[in-house]
């Protein structure tokens, strides 16, 4: 039986192999998913270069960002057809553009947020959404900055006007999102609740500036928050934990207060009545990055924003755990297990 497998494995990977020849067809690496599941189903195999369309872009990928959305895409929670490469984000160089393109060129190096097959060596991206990486930035930093930064960019602009000496409450502050939303709130002179599970976590988000630190899985958040704000409660809440977190919220916010809900890595919030917000007129916003890229010059002006942060050094990039591509399992089931800090990369290639 086992030699049976051996023999048709064997088979479909020499007619593979001649096509590639007879046909000219590059070949690469990607990691792909057949079937939704755990970590295990991320599988390396050989696949065929793409080739650009028509106001595409061939980029070579030097570095790929983990999300926490992939994992919420790999275990089926957010469908996508099967099969497919994972990773929304990366950074690598222009390879060979399509017709029509007008906003790079071969040899450019870029980074984008968006498109789904970052975990592999080359991806097609439209090139209206690349985002030209100045010399200055690495490809690892290239491929941390953009879904995650224009995310914190997001909701730090579109959702409640942030004043100096404003409580705003980051869930998950040592996290990718976590610490970038804390280092531009305190740039603007905000008071930064943050929460966490461990004191590693806390020492990291302290670090990069959060003014009080709750370890939400031993400690009361609403009840510190409270003491934190005289008894008000924090003016602003920033929730992309969701299930253990929301309903806990919606105590820890002052009256006319904002959440803004973002994302679920608990799992997703419980359902809500609306009329239970009159009680204290909370405003509750619902978060998500790929409705506030609508134009390019939005995608340029929040991209820009953030790397203007990081020109000037008050926004930093903690990329705290590198794998290579083909490690892409441990990289998920750190970030998974709730054991990352930061921003989780895959490098790709040299
Ligand atoms: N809607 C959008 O536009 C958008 C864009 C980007 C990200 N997001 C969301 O933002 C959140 C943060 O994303 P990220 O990529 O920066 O991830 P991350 O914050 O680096 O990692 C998730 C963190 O969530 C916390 N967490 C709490 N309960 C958890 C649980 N049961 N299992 C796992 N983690 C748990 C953990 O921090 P502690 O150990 O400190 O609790 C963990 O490190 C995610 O929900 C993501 O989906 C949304």
């Amino acid at each position: 039986m086992c030699i049976y497998i051996l023999l048709i494995y064997l088979h479909q990977k020499l007619l593979f192999t001649v096509a590639s020849l007879l046909f000219e067809e590059k070949i690469m690496k990607a990691i792909r998913i057949t079937k939704n599941g755990d970590a295990s189903v991320l599988e390396l195999q050989d696949l065929p270069q793409p080739k650009p369309g028509p106001g595409e872009a061939l980029v070579r990928l030097k570095a790929a960002g983990l999300n926490f959305i992939d994992i919420y895409i790999r275990s089926g929670r957010y469908a996508r057809p099967l099969p497919h490469t994972p990773g929304l984000e990366g950074a690598g160089i222009v390879e060979a553009i399509g017709d029509g393109v007008t906003e790079v060129v071969v040899g450019d190096r870029v980074a984008y947020a968006g498109t789904m097959g970052s975990y592999a060596e080359f991806n097609l991206i439209k090139a209206a959404n690349l985002i030209p990486l100045p010399n200055e930035i690495t490809f690892e930093q290239g491929a941390a900055f953009p879904l995650q930064g224009m995310t914190a960019h997001y909701l730090l602009h579109e959702y409640y006007p942030i004043k100096k000496g404003d409580h705003v409450l980051v869930h998950a502050a040592a996290g990718g999102v976590g610490l970038l939303l804390v280092q531009w709130l305190k740039y603007w002179g905000a008071t930064i609740i943050g929460t966490v599970s461990t004191e590693t976590k806390a020492n990291i988000a302290r670090e990069a500036g959060a003014t009080h630190l709750i370890r939400y899985t031993e400690q009361d958040f609403v009840e510190q928050t409270k003491a934190l704000t005289d008894g008000k409660g924090a003016d602003y809440i920033i929730d992309g934990v969701g299930k253990s977190t929301f309903d806990h919220d919606l105590e820890a916010v002052r009256y006319r207060g904002t959440i803004c809900l973002f994302g679920s890595s608990s799992g997703p919030a419980n359902p809500l009545a609306p009329n239970s917000l009159q009680t204290k007129s909370i405003t509750l916003c619902g978060g998500s990055l790929f409705n506030y890229l609508n134009t390019r010059e939005e995608l340029l002006k929040r991209a820009n924003d953030v790397l203007q942060g990081l020109r000037e050094g008050w926004l930093k990039l903690k990329i705290d755990h590198v794998f290579p591509l083909e490690h892409a399992i441990q990289a998920q089931q750190l970030l998974e297990g709730r054991q990352s800090t930061g921003k989780v990369i895959l490098k790709i290639g040299d």
